[in-house]
């Protein structure tokens, strides 16, 4: 047998892992000993234990540890047990999930809606099943990863799907990949053009109305991946169309395809969903593979996320809360400190550094101030725009605000 740390797989894992910390662009996984909210508390690699304002996760309406959203864990906990032991159309299908589908549908103004373990696991199902030879996939380049790996996997699966990618957010690139598509002789298909709704290292969004438009210009389905924007955008949070006005009197979206987290402003537990027409739901039913071959979401986290989204239903005035505290920590950035923040009106705020490294140790310096950020570089974003990523929540106060501006001025 080789020696383990002499194989091919042991030398080169070393290196990276060796040129990662020699260059400063170390990950370090930080570890929270308290529930998530504006504040947290973490426990240092040293074991010391500090609590922190939290600017960096996706609890967008700081509803991770509302009550009703964790008693309604609780109670599932209690009335279903632990775990589905089973993919949903074996014998993994619960009330919940029921529950939680409609709630989805209801509020994203679709037909229907299916769950999945994670929006990755939702996306992943997603184009593999719908595609068919013919068709083809024209994408933004910044969209997420999980659309990147979704639209790699596709023609691996059906053969004869083709992809295309246009300039972000550049409409006359997008026009050029719809002409390009209706010219193509191998494209007899379906057009499907995806797009985030939110950018989520930009925090900047697609301009759906005029995607609507090309798309309907030519034969083409619209789907958004909202994860960034359901809950955040809009009056009552349901998203990036609610924001330019793209649901009809009927309550139906303008949109043909969600696809979507809970684990961020929905409820911050995890899970994903795909919502659709009835039609497209029951295909990927019938034919998903990860909905065939995997477990279904836990039904506590079904019962949470049916909870969470029920109190942003009955409670919209949240997102107006969330909104008021992003305009108050971008307007303090700006005119307190010599950071230049990127402007959107999402709750996303990055502030540029360039460099990887820079921007870890910036973030490790914001922690001796009891500020958690969390610093991005390559390759989650592309090299040379490494970025901290302030993340607002309608849990944060004016208060939280002070203290991250107070510490961005002292490092
Ligand atoms: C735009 C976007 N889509 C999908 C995902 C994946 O969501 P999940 O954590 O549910 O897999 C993320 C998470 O970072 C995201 O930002």
């Amino acid at each position: 047998m080789t020696a383990a740390t002499t194989t091919p797989f042991a030398v080169r894992t070393r290196e990276t892992l060796e040129m990662l910390e020699s260059s400063g662009q170390t990950k370090v996984l930080q570890t929270l000993d308290s529930p998530m909210d504006a504040v947290v508390k973490m426990v240092d690699p040293d074991g010391t234990t500090h609590e922190r304002v939290c600017m960096c996760s996706n609890n967008y309406l700081g509803l991770a540890n509302h009550p009703a959203v964790v008693d309604a864990g609780i109670e599932a906990l209690k009335t279903y047990g632990a775990g589905t032991a089973s993919v949903r159309f074996i014998c993994g299908t619960f009330s919940p999930h029921h529950t939680l589908e409609q709630t989805i549908a209801e509020f994203m103004g679709t037909e229907a809606a299916y769950t999945f373990v994670s929006c990755w696991n939702a996306t992943e199902a997603l184009f593999p099943t719908v595609c068919e030879a013919g068709d083809i996939i024209i994408s933004d380049e910044l969209n997420h990863a999980c659309i990147v790996d979704s639209m790699r996997l596709t023609p691996v699966i059906k053969k004869g799907v083709k992809k295309a990618i246009y300039k972000h957010d550049n409409l006359d690139s997008v026009k050029q990949a719809l002409e390009n598509a209706k010219n193509d002789p191998e494209v007899t298909g379906q057009i499907w053009l995806i797009t985030d709704g939110v950018f989520s290292m930009e925090g900047d969004i697609a301009d759906l109305p005029a995607l609507r438009k090309l798309c309907d210009e030519y034969g083409a389905l619209l789907c958004v991946d909202d994860s960034h924007g359901h809950g955040v955008m809009g009056k009552a949070g349901r998203g990036t169309h609610e924001h330019y006005n793209m649901i009809d009197e009927n309550g139906k979206a303008q949109i043909d395809v969600f696809t979507g987290t809970l684990g961020k402003a929905l409820g911050g537990g995890a899970g994903g969903f795909i919502a659709a027409s009835q039609d497209l739901i029951d295909l990927i039913i019938q034919r998903g593979r990860p909905t065939l071959f995997s477990n279904a979401l836990p039904v506590t986290v079904a019962a949470s996320a049916n909870a969470a989204i029920r109190t942003l239903m009955n409670e919209p005035e949240r997102v107006e809360k969330l909104r008021d505290i992003v305009k108050y920590c971008r307007e303090q950035i700006k005119s307190r400190t010599d950071f230049d923040v990127l402007e959107s009106p999402t709750a996303i705020c990055p502030i540029i550094v360039g460099d990887t490294a820079k921007a870890i140790a910036m973030s490790k310096a914001l922690l001796n101030h009891n500020i958690f950020v969390i610093g991005f570089g390559f390759p989650v974003v592309p090299e040379g725009a490494a970025r901290l990523r302030i993340q607002m929540s309608a849990a944060h106060t004016q208060k939280h605000v002070d203290q991250l501006v107070e510490a961005l001025t002292k490092i």
